[in-house]
């Protein structure tokens, strides 16, 4: 059996996880920074290296425990070596390193989008190729065409904001708190789709802009201070959705790829899984997601992307602004 050790800090959660080569999770913990964060409405860098560096090593205990799994069971170690904050990415990799080192194992640097795209394989998910990807977090909103497992085109991507971060922007607004997205997606459940907000780039290719988005909710906003929060969660998500949703539909329509494949943060959203399996079923392509708590950041998913990697020449380098195609 192989094991890998996945190891994923380069944001604000710090997660671990032991995953089998056909994509089980023995186990996965995660220490979450969003106490830390809360106060600031966003995520603070600093804080976030030094709460990775306090909660490492016990998060580490607690997967290998909560897996029954000993450092000698394991085959490699995978860690995000990219993109993401710089220190929070120091303090996995450095950890990462000494472990591999320590345990006589090898150590694979990943690349986090790779680990959100291979997510969609965890328990039992399966892809067919060609496969359109939607990569949407809170870093990323991309669509990529996939020949096959090894090759990836960029088809488009966003001008301005990721859609995670217009979430996060509008739930600021709305006073939710941090993070954004879940809550806006609890909020919107209880409104109605009142308002009509612009659905940018709507028909327009492939790309995608999401801050005049938000500037049209902090005007409508600002016009009406007396507004329904709920209908307003409801009719901003209501324009998400159809921008992600269209723009994969002219995607499926111009490439006729055997599969969907959904993820990122965004992809937790129960309003968008159930929009894209709308889509897939009328145009009879396979939908591959990964299991909803496995959407957002976590080290299960970097583990799972690990299993590409196995047999390369390990690459350890940090690097803040790792391209989508890149090992
Ligand atoms: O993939 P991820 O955990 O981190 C990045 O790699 O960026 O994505 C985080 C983003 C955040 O912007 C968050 O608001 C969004 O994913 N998100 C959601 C949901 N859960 C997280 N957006 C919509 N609905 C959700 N349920
Ligand atoms: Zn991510």
């Amino acid at each position: 059996m192989t094991l890998i050790l996945g190891i994923e800090t380069s944001c604000d959660d710090t997660s671990i996880a032991v995953v089998d080569e056909h994509g089980h999770v023995l186990a996965c913990k995660t220490a979450s920074q969003v106490e830390v964060h809360e106060g600031y409405g966003g995520i603070y860098p600093e804080f976030a290296s030094r709460a990775h560096v306090a909660a490492i090593i016990p998060t580490l205990e607690a997967t290998l425990k909560a897996a029954s799994v000993t450092p000698d069971q394991l085959s490699a170690i995978g860690v995000t070596r990219g993109p993401g904050l710089i220190g929070s990415l120091l303090v996995g990799i450095h950890t990462a390193s000494g472990l591999g080192v320590g345990w006589g194992l090898p150590t694979y640097g990943i690349n986090h989008l790779r680990g959100h795209l291979r997510s969609a394989l965890l328990e039992g998910g399966k892809v067919n190729y060609p496969a359109i990807v939607l990569l949407a977090s809170g870093g990323h909103t991309l669509l990529a065409y996939m020949k096959d497992a090894a090759s990836m085109e960029l088809v488009g991507t966003t001008r301005d904001d990721s859609v995670g971060e217009a979430y996060d922007k509008v739930a600021r607004m709305l006073n939710l708190g941090f993070p954004g997205g879940p809550i806006i997606d609890q909020v919107a459940k209880t409104g109605k789709a009142t308002t009509r907000f612009p659905r940018p780039m709507l028909g327009k290719g492939f790309e995608f802009s999401f801050s005049g988005l938000k500037s049209s909710v902090r005007r409508h906003l600002e016009q009406n201070p007396e507004a329904h929060v709920p209908d307003v969660a409801a009719s901003f998500v209501a324009a998400c959705m159809d921008v992600l949703i269209g723009k994969c539909k002219a995607a499926i329509e111009q490439y006729r790829p055997a599969s969907l494949i959904v993820v990122g943060g965004v992809s937790a959203s129960p309003q968008l899984r159930a929009g894209m399996a709308t889509l897939c079923a009328s145009k009879g392509v396979h939908l591959a997601l990964p299991p909803q708590q496995w959407s957002t950041d976590n080290g299960a998913m970097i583990a799972m992307a690990t299993l590409d990697y196995l047999g390369t020449t390990p690459d350890m380098e940090v690097n803040p602004n790792l391209p989508i195609g890149t090992l």
